[in-house]
């Protein structure tokens, strides 16, 4: 379907921020010069697209955003190409992820390759924040809010949709180091027939329970399980999952209640080229218990796109600590990190399409 021209109102930042010190940037606590917003009513479709500075917006206390949470976002990545371009990964991958987290939460989707064209204009106006630092990145996130002023519950019928930028170092304070995880066996995220492959805010509001009590453990994030049984591997807080079983690699298949990654599926494309064996399948946890009593399971990490590759050491389940790989980021993690990260800079060949010039 040929999508229709949004036609964009540039306005630029008239005075521009000082920017952050790129050796210790964090993660999401800068924000650029520019934003783009657009919005939509049932009698207009989406209008109104503007590039405009980076500031607040005004929301009646009414906005259904606030009451019954109708939210969905995107997370994607802009990096220094060695040519001084600027190259954006798989940015229609998250765009058309949006809109199916548009459509089970009754939002409108968006043009894709229209606000692509946007997003390009304006990393290419906020260009000077993409940072250079290794291991550095500017950090993109689209989101749609309901922002009908009304009380009653029903599908909104405006919405706002918006994109902000971040200069981002790694994600975890530890950066790429082997993570210690909680495995999840009182809360879970997300039940078959729910909302959990949705790109959705209350996903993450639930989860804040379990992260927190997982932290006061000294754990940096929280493996979920399956909410029938509480016995299969769902995924971790902020990404995928992978383990290493016999040399093989292995994921929890997409059933509806895990997050389809863009990386995750980065993963499985590169192993089946970089011939790695790899399944998507039910994992259990008895299944991780014996294979590390055995020695079969030799790597754990994490994929997302904030995260990229995040190694995990141990994994804390009821009250026994189970070590993956000595404690120690295993050889087929440091293979994706290295190569996903040559790939996202344009340090290696895109053989898959996967690079967008934004600049
Ligand atoms: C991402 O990896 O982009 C995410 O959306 C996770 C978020 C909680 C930082």
């Amino acid at each position: 379907m040929t999508e229709k021209a949004l036609n964009i109102t540039l306005r630029k930042a008239e005075t521009l921020k000082l920017k952050p010190d790129e050796s210790n940037l964090g993660f999401g606590r800068h924000f650029t010069d520019h934003m783009f917003v657009m919005q939509w009513s049932s009698e207009r479709g989406w209008h109104d697209a503007e590039i405009k500075p980076y500031g607040s917006f005004s929301l009646e206390p009414s906005a259904m955003v606030f009451h019954y949470a109708q939210e969905i976002f995107e997370g994607l990545k802009a990096y220094h190409g060695l040519d001084g371009s600027i190259l954006l990964f798989r940015p229609l991958d998250n765009l058309n992820r949006l809109n199916r987290s548009a459509v089970r939460m009754c939002m409108p989707e968006i043009p894709a390759e229209e606000v692509l064209k946007a997003l390009k204009q304006m990393i290419a106006l906020d260009r000077d924040w993409v940072p250079k630092a290794p291991g550095a990145s500017l950090y993109i996130r689209p989101a749609m809010i309901a922002t009908e002023a009304a009380v009653g519950l029903h599908p909104s019928n405006e919405y706002l949709f918006f994109i902000i930028c971040c200069p981002v170092g790694a994600y975890y304070a530890e950066g790429f180091k082997p993570t210690k995880i909680y495995v999840e066996d009182r809360y879970v995220r997300a039940v078959a027939g729910g909302v959990g492959e949705a790109k959705t805010g209350c996903n993450y509001a639930a989860s804040l329970k379990a992260f927190a009590e997982a932290k006061e453990k000294g754990c940096s994030q929280v493996l979920w399980l399956d909410a029938a049984e509480r016995k299969y591997v769902e995924e971790v807080g902020t990404s995928n999952i992978f383990f290493v079983l016999n040399g093989e690699l292995v994921t929890p298949p997409l059933g509806g209640t895990i997050l389809p990654g863009i990386t995750r599926a980065t993963v499985l494309r590169l192993a089946a080229d970089w011939g790695i064996k790899a399944s998507e399948r039910r994992i259990s946890m008895d299944e991780i218990m014996t294979a590390t009593a055995n020695g079969s399971l030799s790597e754990a990490f994490g994929s997302g796109t904030a995260a990229v590759i995040s190694p995990v050491g141990e994994f804390i389940y009821q009250d026994k600590v189970i070590q993956i790989g000595g404690g120690q980021t295993g050889p087929i993690a440091q293979q994706f990190f290295d190569g996903i990260q040559q790939m996202q800079r344009g340090l290696r060949p895109d053989t898959y399409g996967w690079l967008v010039r934004a600049a």
